[in-house]
């Protein structure tokens, strides 16, 4: 079925936010490379990397419908951030703007009645759930550790090796 106007435009908000979230964990891995933290840092662009996957989902979702793929504007913003916890909280910040939006789109494909989006949309509601849930636990490591530098390392190593190339993101 052709998708309804109002959740077309939806969805294409949604694929310019996930662009933007891959924007602002590229930004937040190069700084986390400044700080020194090389693990955290490649953890990070590997989530820029998911972000793109995330675009491209909804994307060829579009496309495989017939519809027009259309990016808005995507904002740099200016970040601050000065430490691990602070990369990581702004991180947990975004992914809960981007679950009120899956949530909100949620809403839109109820309205419209669009039941062929429903294992997408349900696909991006799971994965919001996980990614709040993933980056919570890492805040609450770097809170246990607070300013002890092996503690850090360690967190820094084990976040590096989940996400080497040689393990990339499910
Ligand atoms: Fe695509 Fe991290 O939300």
């Amino acid at each position: 079925m052709k998708i309804p106007e109002k959740l077309l435009d939806t969805l294409n908000k949604q694929v310019t936010a996930e662009h933007q979230a891959a924007l602002i964990y590229t930004q937040l891995s190069y700084d986390l490379d400044h700080l020194s933290f090389t693990g955290m840092s490649t953890w990070m662009a590997a989530q820029a990397d998911e972000e793109r996957v995330h675009a491209g989902k909804i994307a060829d979702h579009i496309l495989a419908r017939g519809g027009r793929v259309q990016l808005g504007q995507i904002e740099n913003p200016a970040l601050n951030v000065n430490s691990p916890l602070d990369v990581f909280s702004l991180a947990l910040e975004h992914e809960r703007k981007v679950s009120e939006m899956i949530r909100n789109l949620a809403r839109v494909a109820d309205e419209v009645q669009d039941f062929d989006s429903r294992t997408l949309v349900n696909w991006f509601l799971n994965e919001q759930i996980e990614e709040e849930d993933t980056v919570s636990g890492i805040i609450d490591q770097l809170q246990l550790v607070g300013d002890d530098g092996a503690g850090l390392l360690r967190i820094d190593a084990r976040l590096g090796a989940e996400r080497s190339p040689a393990t990339p993101a499910p």
